[in-house]
Order: structure tokens, then C-alpha cells, then sequence
């Protein structure tokens, strides 16, 4: 039966954080890769997924020899497979473990399912909340799949070895965890503990636990008074004059409340020489650019440098319809829209730049500044 509204599977945690590895050798042993799986979305890619094609994915993948896309069914595409489907992809013994672990919901009557999806990033792989979610899971404090903008910032930060790195909005911590990889230290900081659960099963996943840590916080808070050589940061970005969207959505009505807050604070942060990278979706304005605009957020302006590494234009119409999923009602639909509209017309929000990566650095000693757009 579904489970009660609101209801989220429990993330593994204690004990079962060990067996992690062990139980998921069977996506590491068939090359479960960001490559070989972009044969299943060929009208996306991975990061692009969408839930509307779901069944499409589903008959590709069940159709493909590959075992990767075979596996795909039950954690990337959340497939409801008989028990002996299960057993035959996986083994009695690990689908039983599954179930023990809770990765896999025995609950319902006719199916199993799985309660997570499983992505590969720059050769690790993350735990998330489904991307593709019943009616009855709210998505207010589920912990963030990984999106194309988290991919853009884990295929572009610097990868230099590092004493400190803190990963803000760490949600699955897909980004803490690939810079434990290079970093003596990590800290992850996320306002949801459910993210912050997600971030010590996915160091454990791939690892890393001895090098991770993950504080539940706003913001800077929990790491009052330490300083970092690289700071990463994915803030919720979207305008919206809602207060019910998913914590890790919502900018506030500008869209801007977390990423200014984070510019503005950030020479406290970083140690000189240090760097932040950013992936956030910024307001279009007339009167100046991108650089200009985030210049003026950045507290201490003139220790920084800045280079956007891309960017994409959203028409504004584009950009709400990506972000208001349809109720059902037709009616509502179009009130949601036009009260959006409302919301970036007095914001003055001309359009939406997607900026798939913009990092800042802290110039050594001295003060200085450069500033690219590529
Ligand atoms: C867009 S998700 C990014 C998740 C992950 N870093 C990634 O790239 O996939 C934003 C995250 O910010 C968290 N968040 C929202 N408001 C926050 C705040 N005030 N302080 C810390 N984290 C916050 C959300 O819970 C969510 O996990």
C-alpha cells in the first residue's frame, strides 16, 4: 500500500553504513557510468531527466542488453519489478539485504521498488531522494537528485590538493564527497537534516568518512570563525513568491537571499588564496552585467577575482513553467502562473541566467582583481 503522506524511507545510518560499498558492488562492477547510461535519455541526459518520459526510459531500458541499464530500471528510473525480477538482476541474497538496509521498499503489495535513486558523478556514486516521486512524497524536505547544475559544479571545480574545503547546501553531498578526494579535511553544512543523513551515507557509499563531516545549519553558522581554501556552493536559486517550495528551490521572491548572503560573507570565510565555485542562476538587468552584478554582492570587492565559466538566457515565461509542475487543474495552473509573473515583474526579473559555474578567488596577499566572462 503507499505509505502515508509525507513519509520518506529512512536513510541508512549506524551499522549499516559500512555495508554500503559491499551492497552496491553490483553498479561499480557494471561500468554504471554517466557515459553509459546517456543511451537512455536521448532527448536529455542524465542530469536532464524528465519525469513525463519516464515510461519511455523504462521500455529503452528494459529493451537494452546492457546491465547498466538493465540496473538503471530499479535505481535511476525507480521501475516497479516483481520480487523475481528483482532476484534475477541482483541475487536473492543482495535484494535481501536491500530490503534489511531499507534501500528497498518491500511494503508495497504486488512490487518492490527502489526507495532511493543511485547516481554516478566523476566516478563515485550519490544516494538521493527519487527524482521520480509518488504522489503521496513531498518534495519540501526531500534531499535534492542531482541536477545538471549539480553536475556542471562537480565537472568544474579545481581539483588541486587542498588542506579545507567546505561544501555549503550540501543536500546528497555529492560535492563534499568528491572534494574529500583531494582535500585533507571536508565539512558539509545543510538547513536539512535529512541532507545531512544523505551526506554521511554517501561518504560512506564511496568511502570517505574519515575525511567528511556534515553539520545541520544555516548558512555559515555552523563553521563560525573557520576559514577554507575552497569553499563550493550550489544555493536554492529560484524566484518565487511561494513559501511552500522545496528547501532546496527556493531563492526567496529575488531568488537571491542565499547566493548574496553567501557573497557578501564570503572574505570571512576563505583563506587568502582561497576559492570559491558556484553554480547559481542569477536575474538578467538592464543596466549591467553578470560580473558587474555579482561585484557588487561580494563583500570586500576588491580581494576578489571573478570568472563565469558559462551561462544560458532563460526567457523568464520558460523559466516558471519549468519550475510550477502542472496541478492537474488547468485553472489553477494559469492563476500559479500569472501570480508567479506578478512576483518578476516587481522584482523586475527580465529574464534568468543559468550560470553553470562562476567561481571567485581571494587573490594571494595583495589585492588585485580579474575578471573574465569565457
Ligand atoms: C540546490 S540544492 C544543492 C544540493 C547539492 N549541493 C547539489 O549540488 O546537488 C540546495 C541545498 O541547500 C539547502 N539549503 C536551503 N537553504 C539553506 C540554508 N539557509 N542554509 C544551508 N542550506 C540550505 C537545501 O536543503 C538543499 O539541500
Amino acid at each position: 500500500m503507499p505509505k502515508p503522506a509525507n513519509s520518506r524511507p529512512t536513510i541508512p545510518r549506524g551499522d549499516s553504513l559500512p555495508q554500503l560499498p559491499g551492497f552496491f558492488r553490483h553498479l561499480t562492477e557494471s561500468d554504471f557510468t554517466f557515459d553509459n547510461l546517456l543511451e537512455l535519455f536521448p532527448d536529455t541526459t542524465l542530469t536532464g531527466r524528465d519525469s513525463s518520459r519516464q515510461a519511455a526510459y523504462r521500455l529503452s531500458a528494459s529493451e537494452s542488453g546492457k546491465r547498466a541499464h538493465q540496473l538503471a530500471r530499479l535505481w535511476l528510473l525507480r521501475e516497479p519489478l516483481s520480487r523475481p525480477d528483482w532476484d534475477s538482476l541482483l541475487g536473492c541474497d543482495v535484494v535481501e539485504q536491500g530490503l534489511e538496509l531499507g534501500l528497498i521498499n518491500g511494503t508495497l503489495r504486488t512490487h518492490l521498488e527502489a526507495c532511493f535513486d543511485v547516481q554516478p558523478a566523476v566516478g563515485d556514486l550519490f544516494l538521493t531522494d527519487p527524482k521520480f516521486r509518488h504522489t503521496w512524497e513531498s518534495d519540501k524536505h526531500g534531499v535534492y537528485y542531482l541536477g545538471s547544475d549539480s553536475y556542471a559544479l562537480a565537472y568544474t571545480v579545481p581539483r588541486q590538493e587542498i588542506e579545507d574545503t567546505l561544501d555549503l547546501f550540501s543536500g546528497s553531498g555529492i560535492h563534499a564527497v568528491l572534494a574529500a578526494s583531494h582535500s585533507r579535511r571536508v565539512v558539509g553544512v545543510d538547513i536539512n537534516p535529512r541532507a545531512v543523513s544523505m551526506g554521511y551515507a554517501n561518504a560512506a557509499l564511496n568511502q570517505k568518512t574519515n575525511i567528511c563531516t556534515f553539520l545541520q545549519g544555516n548558512l555559515f553558522q555552523p563553521v563560525n570563525g573557520r576559514k577554507f581554501d575552497l569553499i563550493t556552493a550550489n544555493p536554492p536559486f529560484v524566484p518565487t513568491p511561494d513559501q511552500d517550495l522545496a528547501l532546496y528551490r527556493s531563492g526567496g521572491e529575488s531568488g537571491e537571499l542565499l547566493t548574496a548572503e553567501v557573497l557578501e560573507k564570503l572574505h570571512l570565510y576563505l583563506k587568502p588564496g582561497g576559492m570559491l565555485a558556484m553554480v547559481t542562476n542569477y536575474p538578467v538587468f538592464q543596466d549591467r552585467g553578470i560580473l558587474e552584478h555579482h561585484r557588487s554582492l561580494l563583500g570586500e570587492p576588491e580581494r576578489f577575482g571573478i570568472a563565469l565559466l558559462h551561462s544560458y538566457t532563460f526567457p523568464r515565461e520558460m523559466y516558471i513553467q519549468m519550475h510550477l509542475a502542472p496541478t492537474g487543474d488547468p485553472v489553477k495552473d494559469a492563476k500559479d502562473q500569472q501570480r508567479w509573473l506578478e512576483s518578476y515583474h516587481r522584482q523586475k526579473i527580465k529574464a534568468w541566467v543559468s550560470a553553470s559555474s562562476f567561481s571567485a578567488t581571494s587573490l594571494r596577499g595583495k589585492p588585485g582583481r580579474f575578471e573574465k566572462t569565457m
